[in-house]
């Protein structure tokens, strides 16, 4: 069985690319590669692994001719990125993945399953299920939403789509991303002695580790089409809900130093507690890891040396890098001089 994963240099879709080819998969992976194809480094060579450099708004889709599931990963990949350049996210977030799902039901693909975000749910008291109202706060969140709205849709008897909510991630990627609440915490914890906490604390969050959101991936494509066809799944577990102070906290303890914190940003606007039954109950998803083992191994490595805060691991400065660079480059062209 042959997978495409957009985004496959990614965050998750690294994790998620080796996990597939462990399985025994064929994985293409189409990608801008912006944060770089080293990422990638340990399955490159893999008879079973295929990159593609592309962009999920323009590629050719006669790359889908032989692929029987689509995980569709790529996008601006936060919601400070989503700011940067609202309209470049609404044009790969939404536009772009739409096309994907489009395109994949047209070539005859079996199986797609969007990577959307428990970020859609933004602000809301209770425990929110899949059918609870939404309420996206920023363009990012409101890009997954749309591309949902579209996307399911196109279900269909020969084409199952499905729907991935993911709580915020944590844990090790080839592409770290320092960004993420715990990665960030325990990165703050191992260089200031402090971890910062987002104000003012209270606010909830779900959370779920990088190789259990690959695992859920993996789960829908191989559940039965009845469970999993026009399906939407909150991917996480309901004991990793935690209000963000209380997990600084845990952080503290799993690396055994005293907890100490400082203070950074404005009061956070989102704050969401999310129901996981019913990826539990319907596709008996249970998760691996806990938030606890995520800030530790996070920690190790950085005592190892094994990862560091480079740009590229905080996702909005690398964009923003990016963009910049770009602009740079189109003046000094504009003004005939060659690089
Ligand atoms: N990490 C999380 O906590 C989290 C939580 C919920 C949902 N998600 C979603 O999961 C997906 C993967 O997230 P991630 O953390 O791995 O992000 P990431 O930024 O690490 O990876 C995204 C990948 O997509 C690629 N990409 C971006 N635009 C592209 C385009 N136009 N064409 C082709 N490739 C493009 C990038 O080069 C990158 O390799 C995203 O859709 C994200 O919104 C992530």
């Amino acid at each position: 069985m042959s997978v495409l994963v957009t985004g496959g240099a990614g965050y998750i879709g690294s994790v998620l690319v080796k996990l597939l080819l462990e399985k025994g998969y064929k994985v293409t992976c189409l990608d801008r590669f912006f944060f770089g194809r080293e990422t990638l480094k340990d399955v490159i060579d893999d008879k079973n692994f295929k990159l593609i450099k592309d962009d999920i708004r323009w590629f050719d889709p006669a790359i889908l001719g032989d692929v029987d599931a689509v995980m569709d990963l790529a996008a601006l990949s936060n919601d400070p990125t989503g700011e940067l350049d609202p309209e470049k996210t609404m044009a790969i977030n939404y536009n772009g993945r739409v096309r994907v799902a489009t395109l994949s039901k047209k070539y005859n693909v079996e199986r797609y399953i969007l990577a959307s975000s428990c970020s859609i749910y933004g602000f809301h008291e209770g425990i929110l299920n899949e059918n609870s109202s939404t309420n996206p706060l920023t363009t990012y969140a409101k890009a997954n939403l749309q591309a949902e709205e579209d996307i399911l849709p196109l279900a269909a008897e020969k084409f199952t789509v499905t729907v991935l909510r993911q709580a915020t991630v944590y844990g090790l990627s080839p592409r770290m991303r320092f960004d993420l609440a715990i990665n960030g915490m325990t990165l703050g914890f191992f260089k200031n002695g402090k971890i910062p906490i987002l104000k003012d604390g209270t606010q909830w969050r779900p959370f779920v580790h990088v190789k259990d959101t690959s695992k859920a991936f993996i789960l829908a494509m191989e559940s039965e089409k009845e469970d999993v066809g026009g399906e939407i799944f909150n991917v996480g577990s309901n004991e990793q809900n935690y209000q963000i102070f209380n997990l600084a906290n845990l952080v503290a303890d799993a690396v055994g130093l005293p907890f100490q914190y400082e203070w950074y940003g404005f009061p956070d606007n989102r704050s969401y507690r999310v129901s996981f039954d019913k990826i539990a109950n319907i596709l008996k998803f249970k998760p691996d890891y806990s938030p606890r083992e995520g800030g530790k191994e996070v920690y190790e490595a950085l005592k190892e040396g094994l990862v560091k805060d480079d740009l590229k691991t905080i996702t909005v400065k690398w964009y923003k890098h990016l963009l910049e660079m770009h602009t740079y480059i189109k003046e000094v062209e504009m003004n005939g001089m060659i690089l």
